[in-house]
Parts: C-alpha cells; structure tokens; sequence
C-alpha cells in the first residue's frame, strides 16, 4: 500500500491525483480517529441532561430552549454540542441509573432537574469521583449538599419572589375592583390555593408568600380549600370541580402554584359555567399567555425560562472552556444563579409574546 501512494505522488498523471484524493477521503472517513489536529472538524462537548419529567409545561420548554440556544452556539462558535437528554420519568431511580450511564459514557458537564431533591447528596458524590461538573437546576437541593464540591451549581429562581408578585398581583385587582371580585361583599377575600408537589421548594414558598402579601396589603383573606395538584392540569381539573360542588359559589380567587393547574382550574369553571373567579398562576407558559390574553387568566408571574436555560448554556461553555463561571454568570455564594420574576397581566401582556422588542 504505502509504495503504491509514494508512487502516486511521484508521477503525479491527473488520473492518478484523483485516485490519491479518493484514497485520503476514503481513509479519512473510515477512521476518523486517525485525523491529525490540524483537521477542521469542531470540538465536540458532551453534555448529558436528566429532567424529572418531560411531561411538564415548563421543563419541557427550559429543555426546548437549551436544545435552541446549543444549537445557534453551534453555529457561532465552531463548537459541537450532543444534548442528551434523559426523561426521569418522576422515578429517582430511574434518574439514577441515566445519571449512572451519562458518566460510565464519559460526558463532560451533567445537568439534573432531580426527581427527589433529598437524593442530591448521592448525585454529587458520583459526579465528584467522575470530576464531572454538576449543574442542578429548577429542582432545588438543600444548600448543605450543594456544598459538598465546588463544582456543583444551582440554577433557578427564588420561590418567596414568585409568591409574592403573585400576591401583589391579587391585592392589586382586589383593590381596584372589589365590588367585582367580592362576590358575597363581606370585605373578605375567599380563595382555594392549588398546590404543586408537596416537596418542592416552590410549591410550599409559592403559597405562604402569596398570602403574606395579602396581609402586608391589609386584605382580609379566607381560605376555603388547599390541595395538590402536582403541577399538573388534570389533577387541578379534578381538584377544582369538587371544590365548585362543594363550595357553591364561594370561591373568590383561585391561586394556582403554576400555570398548568391554574389551566386545568379553569377547564372545570368552564365546564361548570357560570361567574369566573379570578384565577391566577406562576411561570407565563405559551398556553398560559394565551388565556391571559383571552381574559380567562388573570395573570401569572413569568418563571424566566429563557434565563434559566441561557445560564445554564453559559455555565456549560465556561466549565468546559476553562473559564472562571463567574465572569460569565452572577455567581452567588460561588454556587447559585438567580434569575429574576416578574408578574404579567393583560396590561403588560405585549412585552412577553414572541417577537416584542423592548
Ligand atoms: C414550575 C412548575 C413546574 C415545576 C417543576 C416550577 O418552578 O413553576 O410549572 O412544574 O417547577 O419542577
Ligand atoms: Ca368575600
């Protein structure tokens, strides 16, 4: 073989060029790992990417979004990005095992939105051994076990805010209009409080500060029922309707931990019919915003998804580039990236539909 190519290059006839060139393509393709440094095919970075579930509106669209923002990166910076990315299935064990094979597979960044935020400590230790940075997001683990390696992140939002925009939000509408949402006119704010999983972070936060601002507004509130739903439309669908047989007409506002219960919420007050109360949710999810504009939801607090995703993809490229995190995210504590809320109604709605330019 190798004369025969010292022989193509010594007698260089055209036909005997094009043989070489099919020779060198012909190589080249069969073993790639035989290409020197000098060949232009882009640095690959693998990044595996385990969600608690792909069936939830909002993770759905911060993994969306990732899958987007790697791809136009892509196409900026030379760069080759594999997303994997692992649906938990809400199954700590099955997220276990996924988080398992991204390491045994040699990825270099992992990204978990954990199942069960008490597994966190198991998860870190396994990276740590691996020396595989960690980035957790959404799913919030407790700060003791964030701190057990330097290289673990959170990246989220602070559920206190979010309850209390919410809130805010409420005694706003409350205040403007009470002849319209004080039904029975006894100056006191009847509500239900939808739930999301009982050990989220946001979830518990969500209701207790929603209701704080209440108070610091000076409006007396009753609560009437409270329940989980699990972030989920069915169950709140399910939820809601009992509550409209059982509670006739009492029911003054709804306060919806996420925008999919507050959806499903209002799925049984249409099929109910009837006076709609004021119904309003967390996150401004693309069918959220659409019941914003039709009027059916009040408002919602905008769970920046865009952000979450973007810093994550900012944190990936600085761990794997060698680069200091903190020159390219605002790091807090040397761990936490916070990304702000803010509330949305029909009279802001514009600024956060696809397209507005600020
Ligand atoms: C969102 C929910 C979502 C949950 C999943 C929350 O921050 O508001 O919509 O279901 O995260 O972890
Ligand atoms: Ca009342």
């Amino acid at each position: 073989m190798i004369p025969k190519i010292k022989n193509c290059f010594s007698r260089s006839s055209p036909k005997r060029l094009w043989m070489l060139l099919v020779c060198v393509i012909l190589s080249m393709t069969m073993f790639p790992g035989c290409q020197t440094s000098r060949d232009s095919s882009p640095p690959t970075l693998r990044v595996g990417v385990a969600l608690y579930t792909q069936d939830d509106t909002f993770i759905a669209t911060v993994s969306q979004n990732l899958e987007r923002m790697a791809q136009d990166t892509e196409k900026e910076k030379n760069l080759k990005i594999n997303l994997s990315i692992a649906d938990g299935q809400s199954n700590q064990t099955v997220q276990m095992d996924q988080v398992d094979r991204f390491l045994s597979r040699g990825c270099d960044v992992l990204c978990v939105n954990i199942v069960d935020r008490t597994a966190a400590a198991v998860l870190i230790d396994k990276a740590r051994e691996a020396q595989v940075p960690l980035i957790f997001f959404n799913r919030e683990p407790v700060a003791n076990d964030i701190q057990r390696w330097e290289q673990v992140y959170y990246v989220g939002a602070q559920a206190e805010e979010s309850g209390t925009l919410q809130g805010q939000l409420v005694a706003d509408a409350w205040l403007a209009d009470q002849e319209r949402w004080d039904r029975n006119g006894d100056g006191i704010l009847q509500y239900v409080m939808l739930e999301g999983e009982p050990s989220h972070q946001d979830a518990l936060l969500r209701s207790e500060y929603a209701i704080k601002a209440l108070v610091e507004a000076e409006i007396e509130a009753e609560r009437l029922a409270s329940g989980t739903a699990n972030w989920n439309r069915g169950q709140a669908a399910a939820k809601m309707s009992q509550w409209l047989s059982e509670l006739n007409g009492q029911i003054e506002v709804v306060f919806s931990n996420n925008d999919d219960m507050a959806l499903g919420a209002i799925d049984a007050i249409e099929e109910a019919g009837g006076d709609s109360p004021l119904v309003v949710g967390v996150d401004a999810t693309a069918p959220a915003l659409e019941a914003v504009k039709q009027g059916k939801l009040y408002g919602t607090v905008k769970n920046d998804a865009e952000g979450i995703s973007r810093a994550m993809l900012d944190l990936i490229l600085a761990l794997t580039g060698g680069t200091d995190p903190s020159e390219v995210v605002e790091l807090e504590d040397g761990h936490y990236v916070w990304l702000p809320y803010r509330p949305v109604t029909k009279n802001n709605l514009s600024e956060f539909l696809e397209g507005y330019v600020a």
